[in-house]
Order: C-alpha cells, then sequence, then structure tokens
C-alpha cells in the first residue's frame, strides 16, 4: 500500500519488518487467583492498571525456552529459515552469562551467527530494534532475528503487591531485512534515551557486581515511574515523529509500552491521538517487560485493529531509566 506523503528520501536504505510471531506459556493467572495469597483485589488491578489476567511459565520453563518458541513463529510468518544475527532483548535471561541469544541461535538452528543480548528492561525491544538496524545499516547482516522474551515470574518478590499483580512472561520476536525507507515495514528512525541517575526507580539490587548478594527481587518505585513512563515516552514519540515530518495527527495506532492502561492513555493525550488509537493489550498479558511492544502489535495485527498501511508508532520506556521509539508503516504481515 503506497503511503501519500513519501518523500524521495526514503529511497535511503533501512531495515524492514518481515515478520512477527509470539509465544505465550500456557498458565493463564487471574486477578483472582493473586488476590487470595496477597492485600489485594481484581478490582483494584483492573481499575489501577487496566490488567485482568497474566501468563506465568511454570518453573523449570526459562526465558530462552520461550524466545525460541517466538523466534521460530517469527520466522514462519517471514516465510524464511535462516537469519544473520540475533538480538535478544531481556531483563530475565537464563543465566547472568553467558548470553541468551547465542543458545537460542542454535536452538533455532540457525548455525555460527552473532548472536546477543541487550539488557533495556522495559524499553529492550525498542533498543534490540535499533541495534538490528545497525547491523542491516552497517552492512555485518542482511536479515535479523529481534527476539524479546521474559520471565519476570522468576524474579518477582511473591509478597509485594506493588510488583506481583503487574508482570507477565511470554516472547515476542520480528524479523528484519535489508529494504528501502520507502517499503511498508520499514524502520523510518529512532529516538532514544536514557536517564541513569534514577536507576533506583526500577532495579533487582543483588546479583550484580555492587551488591552481589542483595535481593535477588524485582523492585519498583511506581508511583515515580508511572510519571516519568508518560513524560519520556511522551517526549520520545514527539521528538520522533517532528523528526519524520509526521503530523500527530497522522499516527494511526500507537503502540506503546503496555504497562498501565493509565499511563498509555495519558500518553496519547499528550500526542493529540485519540485514546483508541492507543493499542491496549495489557488486560491479557500485563506487563511482558521487553516482550510487552511485539506481544501487542501481534494482537492489534492479528485482530484487524492495526492494518497494512497505517501508519504506527512504538514507544517504550522502563528501568535504566532507559527509553525509545520507533515508526513505521504497517506492512502485509501475518502474526504466527
Ligand atoms: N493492591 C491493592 N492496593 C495496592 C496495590 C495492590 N496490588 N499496590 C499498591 N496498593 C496500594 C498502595 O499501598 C497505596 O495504599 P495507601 O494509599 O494506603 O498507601 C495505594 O494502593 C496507592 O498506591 P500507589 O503506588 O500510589 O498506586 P498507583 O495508583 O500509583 O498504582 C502502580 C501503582 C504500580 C499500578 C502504578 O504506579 C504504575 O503503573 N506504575 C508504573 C509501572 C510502570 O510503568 N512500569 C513500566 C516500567 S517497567
Amino acid at each position: 500500500m503506497t503511503d501519500p506523503q513519501r518523500t524521495e528520501a526514503d529511497a535511503r536504505p533501512a531495515a524492514v519488518l518481515k515478520g512477527l510471531g509470539t509465544y505465550l506459556p500456557p498458565r493463564a493467572v487471574s486477578n483472582d487467583e493473586l488476590s487470595e495469597r496477597l492485600d489485594t483485589s481484581d478490582e483494584w488491578i483492573r481499575t489501577r492498571t487496566g490488567i485482568r489476567q497474566r501468563f506465568w511459565a511454570d518453573p523449570g520453563t526459562a526465558t530462552g525456552d520461550l524466545a525460541v518458541e517466538a523466534g521460530a513463529r517469527a520466522l514462519k510468518s517471514a516465510g524464511v529459515d535462516g537469519v544473520d544475527a540475533v538480538v535478544l532483548a531481556t531483563t530475565t535471561p537464563d543465566h547472568p552469562c553467558p548470553g541468551t541469544a547465542p543458545w537460542v541461535a542454535a536452538r533455532l538452528g540457525l548455525g555460527p551467527v552473532p548472536a546477543y543480548d541487550v539488557a533495556a528492561v522495559c524499553a529492550g525491544f525498542v533498543y534490540a530494534l535499533a541495534s538490528a538496524a545497525g547491523l542491516i545499516l552497517t552492512g555485518v547482516a542482511e536479515r535479523v532475528l529481534v527476539i524479546g522474551a521474559e520471565t519476570y515470574s522468576g524474579i518477582l518478590d511473591p509478597a509485594d503487591r506493588n510488583t506481583a499483580v503487574i508482570f507477565g512472561d511470554g516472547a515476542g520476536a520480528v524479523v528484519l531485512e535489508a529494504g528501502r525507507a520507502d517499503e511498508p515495514g520499514a524502520l523510518l528512525g529512532f529516538d532514544l534515551g536514557s536517564d541513569g541517575e534514577q536507576h533506583d526507580l526500577i532495579a533487582i539490587p543483588g546479583g550484580g557486581s555492587r551488591q552481589r548478594a542483595a535481593s535477588p527481587y524485582f523492585t519498583m518505585q511506581g508511583k515515580k515511574v508511572f510519571a516519568q513512563a508518560v513524560t519520556r515516552m511522551g517526549q520520545s514519540s514527539t521528538a520522533l515523529l517532528e523528526r519524520l515530518g509526521w503530523p500527530k495527527s497522522s499516527v494511526d495506532r500507537l503502540v506503546g509500552h503496555q504497562a498501565n492502561v493509565r499511563i498509555l492513555h495519558a500518553v496519547a493525550d499528550l500526542l493529540d491521538i485519540d485514546r483508541e488509537r492507543a493499542v491496549v493489550n495489557l488486560d491479557r498479558v500485563g506487563n511482558t517487560s521487553a516482550a510487552s511492544i511485539p506481544l501487542a502489535l501481534a494482537d492489534a495485527a492479528g485482530s484487524g485493529e492495526l492494518r497494512p498501511g497505517e501508519r504506527v508508532v512504538l514507544t517504550a520506556f522502563g528501568g535504566g531509566l532507559a527509553w525509545g521509539s520507533t515508526a513505521l508503516v504497517w506492512p502485509d504481515v501475518t502474526p504466527n
């Protein structure tokens, strides 16, 4: 489908989205189930976050297992069986060392390709897309598998109602291929940023070299994170739209990191985009961190809410703090 606002400059090389695959573990966990062991309620969780359920992997299932499933489905969706690189965004790698991506590449039978993890928490998928686009634009790779995968269920403090009700497990993946910016699916630009002064708003205190023996559980200062998420995703999307010369009114779908429906609506309001144009699937899957954007894309494309030819802005925010946005005209891709 043609985009009437293309310019000649858009004939430049670009990384183009060709396939989309997702995987959720089979076990759905309802708000009511969590309310049985935590001082919370379905009503509180639904009204304060929009989340109705999330999926949690069974103990013994690791992030790499979910990544392999989503990766295989993305390759199938793209109609390819090989890539030149694998980039995996995750906060919950199988091990602190080595990276999870090489094992995922091997499990997928992709051969001795470059494969590495990206750690940018809930902004991880957008950072991984930018990294993969860089591999393509520098000629290192023609085709890259980009995966966001998480098993937060393993790092949540079961007694902490501030985090235990919010996060879910899952994986999503896309195939990017070398192409041109005037093709549907081309990633047309990136806006990325970070603020390490606020690194403590979202953290796993233990396990790293600074406080190796501290708590292994995920912590979040929800209220401060909420405010930062709205501001940073709003600013980042706005900066990107200005750079692309896309009027805010021309955006058909806003696919934001699925943390809280109130955050998504506030970002839409900041961008003067109808709230109905903000894709929401967190009600079904919760906050899946680095897997959030591809899971939302797949739900929207699968349901017909997101159609080929539509202008899409992806924007994400998470620990670091780190945030990022990219934009594309949605291609004719069938999610798998
Ligand atoms: N069930 C019931 N009550 C809860 C609760 C829960 N699961 N979690 C918190 N509360 C209580 C608090 O203890 C507090 O009680 P108090 O007023 O008696 O002190 C009250 O609800 C309000 O807490 P607050 O933290 O101010 O709630 P909130 O409206 O900010 O919602 C979040 C909390 C976590 C849902 C919200 O801040 C949020 O979504 N933050 C951003 C998360 C995010 O964006 N993550 C993305 C980066 S990964």
